[in-house]
């Protein structure tokens, strides 16, 4: 979407080629589109369920040729999550038709006001209108997309529109994210990583370290340097840092970026492995939440740590047996070479600690566990802090991006001791998603959040505002995380 606006006025005036309204369930349409709208309704033909839609010629009976209603469902049960669905059906019906300027006139869910409703109707649009086409030849034509989206709101002014930059950025990092994930190996190489962060830091005015496989082997990360180690894209560190936060301890995220996992030496069967090109969808999330951040200028830091490598099989590459002495000192038997995230991400949290975190965050495409314990419906989130844990949790609600807490309780470590060195790289088969939180656990002391996002990072199906492939999870949850800090730093009062 080029332009979303927000705007105030009668719908029956408005002049777009299209005008959508969202309705609810045996609703009737506005006293003034009344007219235009009775033949959908009076005559059954819509109903509005959830993401129906109708469209109708008007003939003058209002000022926009074309209006389209859009079902939203019970009123009674009405989210800023089906809003943020109804709002894309109305931006592709657009797109379909081809209209260049439309209006939308979203509804407000109970409890929630003319900001969230305006921020999460253009959010919505936004992502609806997402595609990843670039490898279909003559398919990458930006020239259907529709150029102005009109919100019709009962009040605009600044706050409308500080609230539609709001969406526009948590949709932005989440199409910049899918767009990292959806790329395949072949070009989304650690470097070219690496490239984005250096845009994201150029844009935003963020400081950006890289580490090549040299300065990885020197500042002693062991366990990306040996995943990366048989790799002929070099793996890379990527450090990208937003201070607008004066000296307050920063948020760290951390993002696993394997821009390929064959498994290694333990191979993974042939079928499927082409989706392993998602495996770098954490950090591709992280990197597209600095994006907002940036575009944002939110005020607070942010440490982004994103450690990137393929995980091959090859002469050099590690294998079942052999022990790595970590960046923390703790020493690892590896009994799986698929077990390769919580090795990269295991050093990156280590890595934190120079930072003395208020908080950090990791996200990763880790275990086929966790999809097998929540479907495709909700990210694993464990941690060291309920306080965090809620935050956490409460910032995907908002986001749409549903974070569900698994426990990592003391036995899950016991699973994990290992009988050569410290601790093992698997905890066998039972449990796979909290043995790996487990592990992960021994590298962090400060509050803590990890979220496995195996089962939602892509999908074969989609939604409304997600098409297949990557989804973009939780570059918007992750967001909405620090939104929520940046409202209640003490720079800012809390007045923002
Ligand atoms: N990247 C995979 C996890 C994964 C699997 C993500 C399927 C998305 C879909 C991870 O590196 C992995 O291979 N994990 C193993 C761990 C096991 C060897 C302990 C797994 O889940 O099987
Ligand atoms: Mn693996
Ligand atoms: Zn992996």
């Amino acid at each position: 979407m080029s332009q979303i606006a927000a705007r105030t006025g009668p719908p029956a005036e408005v002049t777009a080629g299209l005008l959508a309204i969202g309705l609810f369930e045996s609703e009737e349409a506005p006293e003034d589109l009344r007219e235009a709208a009775s033949a959908a309704t009076s005559s059954g033909d819509f109903s509005g369920k959830p993401n129906e839609t109708a469209l109708l010629y008007t003939n003058g009976a209002i000022a926009a040729p074309r209006l389209l209603l859009v079902g939203l469902g019970e009123e009674a049960s009405f989210t800023l999550e089906k809003l943020r669905r109804a709002a894309a059906t109305a931006a592709k019906k657009a797109r379909s038709l081809k209209v260049r300027e439309t209006a939308f006139m979203p509804r407000s869910p109970a409890g929630f006001g003319t900001a969230d409703t305006a921020r999460t109707a253009a959010e919505g649009a936004a992502l609806g209108l997402y595609r990843f086409d670039r490898y279909k030849t003559g398919g990458e034509d930006a020239n259907d997309l529709p150029e102005s989206l009109h919100l019709l709101l009962p009040e605009a002014g600044e706050a409308a529109d500080r609230a539609v930059r709001e969406g526009e950025s948590l949709a932005n990092a989440a199409s910049l994210a899918r767009d990292l994930a959806n790329e395949p190996s072949n070009t989304a190489t650690p470097e070219y990583l690496a490239e984005v962060a250096r845009e994201i830091s150029g844009r935003h005015d963020m400081q950006l370290t890289v580490l090549d496989r040299a300065g990885i082997e020197a500042e002693g990360l062991t366990g990306l340097a040996t995943v990366g180690r048989s790799a002929v894209n070099e793996p890379r560190f990527i450090v990208l840092e937003h201070r607008k936060g004066g000296e307050a301890p920063p948020v760290v995220l951390v993002g696993k970026a394997v821009t390929f996992d064959s498994g290694g030496i333990s191979i993974k069967p042939a079928a499927g492995m082409e989706d392993m090109k998602f495996d770098m969808s954490g950090g591709a999330a992280v990197l597209g939440a600095m994006e907002a951040v940036g575009a944002l200028e939110l005020p607070i830091n942010v440490v982004a740590l994103v450690p990137a490598t393929e995980n091959l099989p090859g002469g050099d590459a590690f294998k079942p047996g052999d022990v790595l002495r970590m960046y923390s000192g703790k020493t690892v038997e590896i009994l799986s070479t698929d077990a390769e995230g919580r090795l990269i991400l295991a050093d990156a949290l280590s890595y934190a600690r120079r930072y003395k975190p208020a908080a950090v965050v990791d996200c990763a495409t880790l275990t086929g566990a966790c999809h097998v314990a929540l479907g495709d419906h909700a990210a694993g989130l464990m941690g060291n802090d309920e306080a965090l844990i809620s935050e956490v949790r409460a910032a995907g609600e908002k986001a749409g991006e549903r974070a569900w807490p698994l426990p990592l309780f003391d036995e899950y470590t016991e699973q994990i001791k290992g009988d050569t060195a410290d601790i093992k790289n698997s905890g066998g088969r039972f449990g796979g998603a909290l043995t790996a939180g487990a592990f992960l656990k021994e590298f962090a002391d400060y509050p803590w959040a990890h979220l496995d996002i195996a089962g939602v990072a892509y999908g074969k199906k989609g939604n409304a505002y997600t098409p297949k492939g990557a989804t973009g999870t939780p570059a918007r949850l992750l967001v909405e995380f620090l939104v929520g800090r940046a409202d209640t730093s003490p720079d800012e009062g809390g007045t923002r």
